[in-house]
């Protein structure tokens, strides 16, 4: 009856938000029929949706009741007991149904039994405080493998976020194209520290993958340690190696002053033709040997 309580305990249905669009039921029916009635079990769901519990059997979350506690009562886990909507012929004002509830009250139901890490910043995170769901992503019915996913991995994010769609076909990608990575690769769809990432911030988020770039170097180069995205447009670039310019424009917007045995004329014309200032300073993200980074 641990999961009853916990549904009792939803936080009271706020005034000013319809949160149950049936407008034949009072706001607050679904916590309230759930306290007034009683489980009935499985196999009286199936006997009205039949198709929908043999579904159920062979989701993640379906595979799990048989065997973990927490679902223990099956349907009504999730839905609540359901007497009361079974006497009523199927009564949908006496069920609670997560889709038909607001964002924050679907959040809360599923997060009754998930405790997740990854879901400890969710209150705070960019997709709560935009009124995102869990069943926005998530599909307990519908969902795809084991994350019951209403779409792919990546596939879940470019529904809305049509700006990195577009980078990440770019010449110059992380390849997430090529299905080797997934937005969650770097981000926790649920909420970061910083940006939704899954490190605390970005340059540990870098370092899970590319350490030898971040140093400690003898000779540190100022704005690597200061933010990969001083010069790296991490979801694309047309610009080779995800830089943000060209490299010599890039170079040359920090470093105005004339090259050593340069002119400044010479630095932006000629040789810049053919030499790009990192087929000198190869070790650019900072080096144990060289102060000027060329080795
Ligand atoms: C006597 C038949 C019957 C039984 C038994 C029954 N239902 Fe239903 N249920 C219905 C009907 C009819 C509807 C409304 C039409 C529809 O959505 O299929 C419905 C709708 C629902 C909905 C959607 C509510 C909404 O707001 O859209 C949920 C969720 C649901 N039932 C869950 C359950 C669960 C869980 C059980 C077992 C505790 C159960 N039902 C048992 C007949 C039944
Ligand atoms: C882990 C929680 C969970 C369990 C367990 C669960 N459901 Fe659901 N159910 C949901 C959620 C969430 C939705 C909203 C739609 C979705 O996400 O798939 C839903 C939607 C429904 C609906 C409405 C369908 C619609 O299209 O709106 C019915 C009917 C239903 N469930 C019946 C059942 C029955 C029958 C069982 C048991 C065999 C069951 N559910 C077990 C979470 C659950
Ligand atoms: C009544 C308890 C309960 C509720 C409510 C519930 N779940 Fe679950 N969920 C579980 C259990 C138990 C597992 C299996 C955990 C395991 O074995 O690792 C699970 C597994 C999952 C997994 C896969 C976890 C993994 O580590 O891969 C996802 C994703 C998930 N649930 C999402 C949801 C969402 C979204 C909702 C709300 C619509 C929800 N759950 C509601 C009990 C619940
Ligand atoms: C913006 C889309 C999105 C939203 C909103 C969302 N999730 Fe997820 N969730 C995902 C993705 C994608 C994964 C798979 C992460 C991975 O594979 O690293 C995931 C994974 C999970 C897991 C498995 C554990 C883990 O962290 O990998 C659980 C449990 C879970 N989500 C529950 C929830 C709950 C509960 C909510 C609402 C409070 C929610 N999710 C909201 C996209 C989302
Ligand atoms: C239903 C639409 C929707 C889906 C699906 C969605 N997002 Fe978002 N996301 C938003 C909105 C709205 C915001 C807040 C406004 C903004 O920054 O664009 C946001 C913000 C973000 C941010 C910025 C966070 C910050 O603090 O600046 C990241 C990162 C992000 N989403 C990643 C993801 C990932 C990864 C997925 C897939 C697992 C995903 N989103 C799926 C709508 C969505
Ligand atoms: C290689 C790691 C990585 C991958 C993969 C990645 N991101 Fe990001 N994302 C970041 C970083 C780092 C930031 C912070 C960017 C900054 O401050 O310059 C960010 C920022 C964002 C933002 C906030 C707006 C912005 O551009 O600053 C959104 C939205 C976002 N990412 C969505 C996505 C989506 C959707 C995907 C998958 C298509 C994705 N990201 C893949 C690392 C990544
Ligand atoms: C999950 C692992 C992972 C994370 C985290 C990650 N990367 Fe990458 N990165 C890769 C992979 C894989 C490649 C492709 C390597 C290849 O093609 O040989 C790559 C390539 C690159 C490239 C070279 C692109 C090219 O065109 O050759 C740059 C620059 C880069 N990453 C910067 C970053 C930055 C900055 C961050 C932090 C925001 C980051 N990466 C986070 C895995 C990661
Ligand atoms: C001062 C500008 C600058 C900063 C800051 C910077 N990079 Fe780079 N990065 C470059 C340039 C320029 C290249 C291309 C080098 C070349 O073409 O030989 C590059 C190439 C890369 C590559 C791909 C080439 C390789 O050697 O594998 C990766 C990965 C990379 N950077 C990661 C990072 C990470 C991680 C950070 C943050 C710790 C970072 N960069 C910060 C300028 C920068
Ligand atoms: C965001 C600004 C920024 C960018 C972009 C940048 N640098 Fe630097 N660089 C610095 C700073 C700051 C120093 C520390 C010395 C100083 O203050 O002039 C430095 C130091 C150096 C040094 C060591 C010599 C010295 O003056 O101490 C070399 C060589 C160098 N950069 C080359 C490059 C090259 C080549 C590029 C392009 C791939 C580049 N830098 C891009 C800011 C930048
Ligand atoms: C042909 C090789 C070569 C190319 C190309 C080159 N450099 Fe250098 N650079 C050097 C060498 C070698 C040094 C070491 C100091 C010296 O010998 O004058 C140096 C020194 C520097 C310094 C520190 C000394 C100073 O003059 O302040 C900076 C900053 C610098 N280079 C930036 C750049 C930038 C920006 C570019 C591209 C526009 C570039 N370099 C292209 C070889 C090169």
């Amino acid at each position: 009856m641990l999961v009853l309580t916990a549904m009792i305990a939803m936080p009271a249905f706020a005034a000013d938000k319809e949160r149950i669009p049936d407008v034949s039921a009072p706001a607050s029916a679904p916590a309230a029929s759930v306290a007034g009635a009683t489980t009935v079990g499985r196999e009286t769901c199936a006997t009205c949706h039949a198709e929908k519990a043999e579904a159920f059997d062979k989701t993640f979350h379906g595979r799990k009741s048989p065997s973990n506690s927490k679902l223990a009562n099956a349907c009504e886990s999730c839905h609540g007991a359901g007497s009361a909507h079974v006497d009523g012929g199927g009564d949908v004002s006496k069920i609670i149904n997560p889709k038909k509830l607001d964002a924050a009250a679907a959040a809360d139901l599923c997060m009754t039994c998930h405790k997740d890490k990854s879901l400890m910043m969710w209150k705070t995170g960019a997709h709560s405080q935009n009124d995102l769901s869990c069943v926005t992503c998530h599909s307990v019915h519908e969902g795809e493998g084991r994350k019951s996913l209403t779409k792919g991995g990546t596939e879940t994010c470019l529904q809305c976020h049509k700006k990195q769609k577009a980078d990440m076909n770019l010449s110059s990608h992380h390849p997430l194209p090529e299905g080797k990575m997934a937005c969650v690769s770097c981000h926790n769809p649920h909420g970061g520290i910083e940006g939704n990432l899954k490190a605390d911030s970005l340059e540990e988020q870098c370092a899970t993958c590319h350490s030898e770039k971040i140093g400690p170097f003898a000779n540190e180069h100022p704005p690597v340690a200061d933010g990969c995205n001083n010069c790296h447009a991490v979801h694309g670039s047309t610009n080779d190696r995800l830089l943000k310019m060209p490299v010599q424009v890039l170079c040359m917007s920090c470093h105005r002053k004339q090259h050593s045995g340069f002119t400044a004329a010479t630095a932006v014309g000629t040789w810049t033709q053919r030499e790009r200032c990192t087929d000198c300073h190869r070790e650019i993200h900072g080096s144990n040997r060289d102060p000027y980074f060329v080795r």
